[in-house]
């Protein structure tokens, strides 16, 4: 009987807690030359935001995704940033009319460019460094 309810009560958080962090993924790989780190920030057009991340050469970071179907499609803006480099990536991720899950955006940063791979087969899709003016660059 105990177990019964510790397995529902880990089976309603686990899902109560999908539900509201979201159950797609948008993820950034450093794939640079070593030791350089890539800085990344994001906003979604319902105003949720992901602070400055600085991810290390060969690291990962990655955020969770909620949909919220048609009317409400998230879509999510993220902010790349290497040295005096910039990329804006204005739909890292764009929601579907119905709610999904299991979507993975995958950017592979690499010096030349940013590759954008979808639920792990890669795409075309890809995002070019652009030169920031001097005036902009913040540590
Ligand atoms: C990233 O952070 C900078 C500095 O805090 C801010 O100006 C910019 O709007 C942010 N961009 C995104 C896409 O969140």
């Amino acid at each position: 009987m105990n177990n019964l309810i510790t397995f529902m009560l880990i089976t309603v958080m686990c899902f109560s807690s999908k539900r509201t962090s979201g159950c797609n993924l948008v993820e950034f790989q450093n794939q640079l030359e070593p030791p350089r780190s890539v800085k990344v920030n994001c906003t979604s057009n319902k105003k949720e935001t992901i602070s400055v991340q600085e991810i290390k050469f060969n690291g990962k970071y990655n955020f969770p995704v909620r949909e919220r179907g048609s009317g409400d499609r998230i879509v999510w803006h993220c902010y790349l940033r290497d040295g005096n480099h910039f990329i804006d990536i204005w739909r890292a991720y764009r929601g579907a009319s119905r709610k999904r899950c299991n979507q993975i955006r995958a950017y592979i940063v690499k010096s030349d460019a940013v590759r954008l791979v979808r639920n792990n087969e890669p795409t075309k899709q890809s995002f070019v460094w652009m030169l920031a003016q001097l005036s902009s660059i913040r540590n």
